[in-house]
């Protein structure tokens, strides 16, 4: 399902991607956007306004936890289901989470990924990243089919 240039796209620019940075500003923009998701982490503390979050320490080592969980995915193109067999479970029958809010993840990691890398992540790159967001969410809801 992948060819070697999407491959080639989405390794190169991943070796460049800091997953500290990147996985804080992801997931405290899910939170600061899209505020109901916020819910699931009521024991994170502070996160009343976005400057809060983005300076939330438990916020930023789970946004880090997160997309090191992207690096597995990258190691693992050719069999993402089972790579996120176990987070599948996770997030669908403990967490409850709506498998909408995968989308809305891996959207807002594309638009990370444009803010920092700007004219290198082109538009095949998006397209080869924005496929691999849909099948990591995808993967991820696979235990509510
Ligand atoms: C936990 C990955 C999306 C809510 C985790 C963990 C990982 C992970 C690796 C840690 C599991 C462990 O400690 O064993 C991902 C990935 C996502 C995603 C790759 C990609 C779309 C979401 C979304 C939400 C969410 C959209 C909610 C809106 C949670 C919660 C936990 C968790 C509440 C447990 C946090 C804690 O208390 O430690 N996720 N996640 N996840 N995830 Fe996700």
């Amino acid at each position: 399902q992948w060819t070697a240039e999407e491959k080639q796209l989405i390794t190169g620019l991943w070796g460049r991607v800091s997953v500290e940075e990147c996985g804080a500003e992801a997931l405290a923009r899910l939170l600061i956007v899209y505020p109901w998701t916020q819910r699931f982490f009521d024991n994170f503390g502070n996160l009343s306004s976005p400057t809060a979050i983005l300076g939330n320490p438990k916020v930023r080592a789970h946004g880090k936890k997160v997309l090191t969980s992207f690096g597995e995915a990258i190691k693992n193109l050719d069999n993402l289901k089972g790579t996120y067999s176990k987070l599948s479970e996770l997030h669908c029958d403990k967490l409850h989470v709506d498998p909408e809010n995968f989308r809305l993840l891996g959207d807002i990691l594309i638009i990370v990924l444009a803010a920092h890398f700007t004219k290198d992540f082109t538009p095949a790159c998006q397209a080869a990243w924005q496929k691999l967001v849909g099948l990591v969410a995808h993967a991820l809801a696979r235990k509510y089919h």
